[in-house]
């Protein structure tokens, strides 16, 4: 009894609840459960246990909730975690374990977890990552196509499958927490994050927010060992920029679009930028929402205004008005992107960011400059305590949420599933589905087998890495990039049955008499700004630093494009396949000697899917997702413009 006495005196110290009545001491001096802090008691309402903890937390460990660093920064020495009362961390694209294996990822989180559970109130971290087409990051991850295939499905039901199969091999490894998915709406195809997109309407994107739920589960599942917290991302217009108003980041070079200004009227930004977060807040109940690096300049206003500082759109609109109760996430370093040019100061920076809404920072490497700037701001008036509450108490509700309190560690029971045959069977069944297919002349789709050869060339027939795109074991993705998983060529090769497949990346080899053709070209990886039509023609990335890439410009290679000439002039019948992560600009020379033509998007991992719809195991039903453009000079091009003429146009798509 002495001891439960004097721990629960000092808990209540700590806490400090002064122990100067009796009635005080007698309640401590209750039984052994009653010594349980509330917030640490599973049967009390989540509500009570973040009123609870919160009221035990010094300024510093509520500061430190609100802080993220990247896994990198704490890798050497995890006893940060609780130093600094970090509340969360996160792995940017590439940052991985070594060996990059599913039982290493969990492995790390659950060091990371036993450094947190080490501080002084328990307070485990939630881990975050980049789960946007599965855990690309994660070497063995089952790995679907990117959003923009998704959305060529027009299957709900598929989308949430695909995002269970997806938060499973998450959470069954390690990490809580997904940023995904992106409710982005494209509208400029030069954009590089285009793929990132379910399409170019809001109705799409709305359509697939059961990506949410896929990832989520309904209310009440994100304890379960399958299910994870998602993230929309990333508010608002990110996929509305002007063409030419590009990066404001010095740090990473000029893109052309990305990370740019909205430059509409209020209603046109309600419309297309707003108008997916309504569903995502009110109907899916997505835990937590990601600004953009984008501004916006509302038509009239004379200044732009970064989104990760904007209190009028996310403490406005998205928690007052549509009620938010999750948490807001910024993006990597996001604050560095308010005023920037302006003098402002990175002190100035977490004020206005923490004012705008901001509940928690993504601060890779200054996290530690970035507690100090909060601690200070609070000290001195600049932000209020109840701000901090405020955040506070939604970040700690999404881990009473996820039941990180009662199982801190990983549950490894589904591990052994991560990339196992029945998660590849809706990844290939998502890959059969999202392809669209956009001419079909003399009956060239399905291929027949029935003997003689199939002609294979084209840059991307055998290659995984250009197959799976951006955000595939390194944040830009590579050619290089081998994960396990079948490529285009080798699903041709299973179903090819008597035929004889061929194989010439150039096309070469010289085309048998008779032969089907199918050349796959299409676009080399890449993520975000760097994926700019006309952007950087280097990737930046941890270990692939200035790397000197092909220049982005939606047009078939030289290498390609003679590869369809060469095929198309000698094939019985020429078949060619676009895999990209938008539309490529196809010129009427090489579309007037194609029979048939594809649209494979950005399959990942399961490339068998591809060959399963070319011969007929499965039908094309898939319809595009965003306008096809005649030339890249018609972008931004979008269904509803005036005088509206695409090659093919929005909601297009041949079925077999
Ligand atoms: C991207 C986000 C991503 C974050 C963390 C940023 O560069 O814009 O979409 O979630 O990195 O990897």
């Amino acid at each position: 009894m002495i001891t439960i006495t004097i721990r629960s005196a000092a808990r209540a110290a700590v806490a400090g609840v002064l122990l100067a009545s009796p009635l005080v001491a007698v309640a401590v001096a209750a039984p052994a459960q009653a010594d349980t802090p509330a917030y640490e008691d599973a049967a009390r309402p989540v509500p009570q246990r973040v009123a609870d903890l919160l009221g035990r937390m010094t300024l510093a460990e509520k500061v430190g909730q609100m802080t993220q660093a990247e896994r990198a920064s704490i890798d050497s020495d995890p006893s940060i975690i609780a130093s600094d009362n970090l509340g969360s961390v996160l792995s940017g694209g590439g940052s991985v374990p070594t060996p990059n294996t599913p039982t290493a990822w969990a492995d790390m989180v659950d060091r990371y977890q036993r450094a947190a559970l080490a501080s002084r109130l328990h307070i485990p971290i939630l881990y975050g990552i980049d789960t946007v087409h599965g855990d690309g990051n994660m070497y063995g991850a089952t790995v679907f196509p990117h959003n923009i295939g998704l959305g060529a499905t027009r299957d709900p039901a598929l989308v949430a499958a695909a995002e269970h199969v997806a938060a499973s091999e998450t959470r069954s490894t390690g990490p809580q927490w997904a940023f995904a998915p992106c409710i982005c709406v494209a509208r400029d195809d030069r954009w590089g994050r285009t793929y990132e997109s379910f399409g170019e309407t809001p109705a799409l994107v709305e359509q697939m927010e059961t990506a949410i739920d896929g990832l989520q589960g309904r209310p009440g599942q994100l304890k379960d060992n399958d299910r994870v917290l998602a993230t929309a991302k990333h508010f608002a217009g990110d996929g509305l920029t002007t063409y030419g108003t590009g990066s404001n980041d010095q740090t990473t070079g000029n893109y052309p679009i990305d990370q740019g200004v909205d430059q509409v009227d209020r209603a046109t930004f309600d419309r297309l930028a707003l108008a997916p977060y309504v569903p995502a807040v009110q109907q899916h109940h997505v835990g937590s929402v990601m600004p953009s690096y984008s501004d916006v300049q509302f038509t009239g206003d004379t200044t732009r205004t970064n989104m990760h500082g904007n209190r009028d759109l996310i403490t406005g609109w998205l928690k007052g008005k549509e009620g938010f109760d999750g948490f807001v996430i910024s993006d990597y370093n996001g604050i560095d992107h308010i005023q920037p040019g302006a003098g402002t100061t990175f002190e100035q920076r977490v004020v206005l960011g923490v004012n705008a809404g901001i509940d928690m920072f993504m601060q890779p490497s200054n996290f530690a400059d970035f507690e100090a700037a909060l601690t200070d701001a609070v000290n001195t008036g600049q932000v209020s305590m109840a701000r901090i509450d405020d955040a506070v108490s939604r970040i700690l509700t999404k881990k009473f949420e996820l039941g990180l309190f009662e199982h801190p560690y990983t549950d490894r029971t589904q591990l052994p599933e991560v990339g196992d045959a029945a998660h590849r069977a809706i990844a290939r069944r998502a890959v059969q589905e999202s392809q669209v297919l956009l001419r079909n002349r003399k009956h060239a789709l399905p291929i027949r087998r029935n003997g003689g050869t199939i002609y294979v060339a084209g840059s991307n027939a055998d290659n995984i890495g250009n197959q799976s795109g951006g955000w595939t074991l390194t944040w830009q993705g590579g050619s290089t990039n081998v994960i396990p998983g079948t490529t285009i060529l080798q699903g041709i090769r299973q179903h090819a049955g008597h035929a004889r497949v061929t194989y010439s990346a150039t096309a070469s080899a010289p085309v048998p008499h008779g032969a089907t053709g199918v050349v796959v070209v299409g676009e080399t990886p890449y993520s975000e700004g760097f994926g700019d039509v006309n952007g950087p023609q280097w990737a930046y990335d941890p270990g692939d630093h200035n790397v000197p890439r092909p220049v982005k410009d939606m047009q078939l290679s030289s290498a390609d494009k003679s590869a369809v000439d060469r095929v198309c002039a000698a094939a019985a019948k020429c078949i060619v396949v676009v895999v990209s992560g938008r539309p490529l600009q196809i010129d009427p020379k090489q579309l007037k000697e194609t029979d048939a033509l594809v649209a494979a998007w950005l399959p990942g991992s399961e490339g068998e899917g591809v060959a399963d719809d070319l011969f007929g195991t499965a039908h094309y039903t898939g319809t595009l997702p965003v306008t096809w453009p005649r030339t890249v000079a018609q972008e931004p091009i979008n269904v509803g413009d005036p005088n509206y003429d695409p090659l093919y146009a929005y909601g297009f798509g041949l079925r077999t």
